[in-house]
């Protein structure tokens, strides 16, 4: 794997193969698994492997010590906003959302951001019952992405998507199963291996038939997530130049309070 600036990738992205599942762990546990930009690449790299490899059926992705993922690395947002199609943050989002073979997720903990509207694009979700989760864009002032605006709304309906997008508040994982983000919470400490086998299940079952159906049940919203995709990124770039944006973000390096009373 590839080593960006002084963060080796190796050690932040653990993946393993076994049963036919590609496990893909977060690992940057200090930092409640922020995905930095070289995480994003090595995210690429293991997503394209598992798509080429015949010998994965199934990807489970998981974080390690306690906690899914706090998102976007707020600081990498900061010194190196995505600003291409070729970013890595914008290879992942396609490298998830146009998976061939079935992608499951072991939630944990805090699973913030990219933490969340990652798994709408993932085909089974499982959640510990302490898991936590949080679509903060507008409390960022940054607005949100990865298809969220349209996959929310077609999941929940417009109200539920709402209010856990425009609030940005935490929610749980008994909710996040009520909104149909979660197929099923399971007691903490269990959820890894729970959804673990789910996947090895999943990884016997006829593999190009398990394909086709994971096609054919995305095929009527694909093209309009990937538009919407590029769309959101667009103006999330935008709204990263924003004051409110600086404001929010420097806020939270500050460990303050962000204050948007002077806005309009
Ligand atoms: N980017 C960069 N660093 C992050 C981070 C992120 N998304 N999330 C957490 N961290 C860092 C913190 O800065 C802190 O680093 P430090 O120990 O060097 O000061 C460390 O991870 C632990 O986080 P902390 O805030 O102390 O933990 P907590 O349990 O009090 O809160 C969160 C956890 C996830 C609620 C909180 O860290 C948070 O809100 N993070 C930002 C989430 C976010 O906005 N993601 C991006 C959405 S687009």
């Amino acid at each position: 794997m590839n080593a960006k600036g002084n963060q080796m990738t190796d050690d932040h992205i653990l993946t393993e193969l076994q049963d036919g599942v590609l496990t893909i762990r977060f690992n940057r546990p200090d930092k409640k698994n922020a995905l930095s930009l070289a995480m994003y690449e090595a995210l690429v790299a293991a997503l394209e492997r598992a798509d080429r490899e015949d010998g994965v059926r199934v990807v489970l992705v998981a974080g390690n010590g306690g906690d899914f993922t706090s998102g976007n690395d707020l600081a990498d947002f900061l010194q190196s906003p995505p600003t291409d199609p070729g970013s890595p943050v914008m290879r992942f989002l396609g490298a998830i959302s146009s998976a061939r073979k079935p992608l499951v997720a072991a939630v944990e903990g805090m699973a913030v951001g990219v933490g969340v509207t990652m798994l709408l694009h993932f085909d089974l979700v499982y959640a510990g019952e302490g898991a936590v989760f949080q679509a903060p864009f507008v409390n960022l002032g940054l607005c949100p992405e990865a298809g969220s605006t349209l996959l929310m709304p077609r999941m929940m309906g417009h109200q539920r998507a709402s209010e856990l997008l425009l609030l940005g508040e935490q929610f749980s994982a008994q909710r996040a199963s009520e909104v149909g983000i979660v197929n099923t919470v399971f007691p903490d400490g269990t959820v890894v291996a729970s959804a673990r086998s789910k996947a090895v299940r999943l990884a016997a079952q006829p593999p190009a038939a398990v394909r086709l159906a994971k096609e054919l049940l995305k095929r009527d919203i694909a093209p309009a997530v990937g538009e919407a995709i590029l769309h959101e990124a667009a103006c999330f770039l935008k709204r990263l130049k924003s004051p409110e944006a600086a404001e929010a973000l420097q806020a939270f390096m500050q460990r303050r309070k962000p204050d948007f009373s002077r806005f309009n």
